[in-house]
């Protein structure tokens, strides 16, 4: 979190104007040090809006991004358009994978009740419309079905004892049309059939009040009729893609020849929005290219958005291999953005995959010295896109606030738990740091910190391991 005392040396840098080569101190708040603001970093941070930023979180986050989906590639769309109308050149870097695509549609009735349904969808759900009777079976194992005919019918199963695939399978060797799974305990089920399979008839599972509602008219003599209908759903080959916009160096004579990576996911996991995971990342991305595309640099600088992130890492680990070895030896740094304006969240930490520190973390932690008096704690932690880029031996930090909120990968991961502060004071220290290593004549970072801001990350991450 920002501390107050930055808006003091903002304020005093404002009002003195011109500032020649000096540092720019601030004024000392408690105990925390003085610090200096460099000339170069009020070249950055002064443009850094947090109000664009929110404004691109806010349309990115009006739907899910799944990898692979229409949605994804309309968002792709939209930060193609918004790195070109800062003047960039964009590659769309298209990739194939195989995995699930989940459904975007996913819709039970029951005619003959009149409560409230939420259904929800199983991974590996296969896309169907079925209609039928509806008819308990139990806990879907196979000698409770011995005999049963399902034929045409829709199975109302309880969860327990075997799995979902296994409910689903049995059911449908029974003629079902489709599969109604409730919970055996409170709260949603978010479940997987553990992998694709022919066989599947398609499955929705409810919560344990809504099944047992639903038994209940059974029990009681009435007659229900079952819909599920499952729409976008498949298993297969898909295609996602990173979305890249380059910087390059300003002045040809002097160009070092190295590259930095500042990146984020662009896609989310179904059902969430993706406010902060990671339409965050994407909306600081654009800002810090927009704002770093007129300043002077000797260093390329790419702005890279990734796809099927969720899915596991695909589209960075498509990105790192498929650099030349040439352009493997030019990356000398990624900087990380996931989760990084979420209001429910702690504090921002730096995380790096052999929780050493590197040139990210050292940049960062100067960076964030200078802006806010402290310098941002670092530690351990993969899962997410930096995570190919040290496996290559590049360099690279997770910026993210730890603990996490409680909307993680959830449909409260909508935007109205963001937090304008603390977009503004990561894109802040990011483009600091990144400027830091990107300007003409940079010295590079000063000595790393001291085994006490490591402790503090520690004591954060452990905190937010689920
Ligand atoms: N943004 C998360 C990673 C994350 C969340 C890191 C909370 C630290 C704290 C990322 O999008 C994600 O969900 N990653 C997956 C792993 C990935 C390999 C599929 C995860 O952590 O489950
Ligand atoms: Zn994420």
């Amino acid at each position: 979190m920002k501390k107050p005392f930055l808006s003091i040396a903002l304020a005093s840098t404002l009002a003195f104007g011109a500032i020649g080569t000096q540092a720019v101190f601030a004024q000392q708040a408690g105990t925390e040090q003085e610090q200096p603001l460099k000339v170069f970093d009020h070249k950055v941070i002064k443009h850094i809006n947090a109000e664009n930023i929110y404004n691109n979180i806010a349309y990115l986050s009006k739907t899910p991004r799944v990898a692979g989906t229409e949605a994804e590639d309309n968002a792709v769309k939209y930060i193609k358009e918004q790195f070109e109308s800062y003047g960039y050149e964009v590659e769309i870097q298209p990739f194939q994978y195989y995995g699930y695509t989940p459904p975007h549609t996913v819709q039970l009735s029951v005619a003959g009740y009149d409560g409230e349904l939420k259904p929800a969808s199983f991974t590996y759900t296969v896309s169907g419309n079925a209609s039928g009777d509806l008819v308990y079976a139990g806990l879907g194992k196979k000698e409770e079905l011995t005999n049963m005919d399902l034929t045409g019918k829709i199975a109302l199963i309880k969860r327990g004892d075997i799995s979902f695939a296994d409910k689903v399978l049995n059911a449908a060797e029974k003629g079902a049309a489709g599969v109604i799974i409730f919970n055996n305990t409170s709260g949603d089920v978010n479940g997987t059939l553990g992998g694709a399979n022919d066989q599947y008839v398609p499955a929705v599972a409810i919560t344990q009040a809504e099944g047992e509602a639903l038994l209940t008219k059974l029990n009681s003599g009435s007659k229900l009729t079952a819909s599920v209908k499952i729409e976008g759903a498949r298993t297969g080959e898909s295609t996602s893609h990173n979305v890249i916009a380059t910087k390059k160096p300003t002045n040809k004579q002097k160009d070092t020849n190295k590259v930095i990576v500042v990146g984020a996911h662009h896609d989310s996991v179904a059902g969430a929005p993706g406010a902060n995971d990671d339409a965050s990342g994407t909306a600081t991305t654009l800002e810090l290219a927009r704002v770093l595309k007129n300043v002077p640099t000797d260093t390329e600088i790419r702005f890279v958005t990734f796809g099927a992130e969720e899915l596991g890492l695909i589209g960075s680990t498509y990105y790192v291999n498929n650099l030349s070895d040439e352009d493997k030896e030019r990356v000398i740094a990624n900087f990380n953005l996931d989760m990084v304006g979420s209001r429910d969240a702690g504090d921002l930490v730096l995380l790096t995959l052999d929780g050493k520190p590197n040139l990210v973390t050292e940049l960062a932690q100067a960076s964030s010295e200078r802006l806010n008096g402290a310098p941002t704690p670092y530690g351990q932690g993969g899962r997410s896109d930096h995570v190919p880029f040290a496996e290559a031996g590049i360099p690279a930090a997770l910026f993210i606030h730890s603990p996490s909120e409680p909307w993680y990968h959830t449909p409260e991961d909508s935007i109205d738990k963001i937090s304008k502060e603390k977009l503004q004071d990561v894109a802040e220290i990011v483009g600091a740091a990144v400027y830091d290593l990107a300007r003409f004549d940079s010295m590079g970072p000063k000595p790393k910190k001291g085994p006490k801001v490591k402790a503090d990350a520690d004591m954060y991450f452990e905190q937010a391991v689920r």
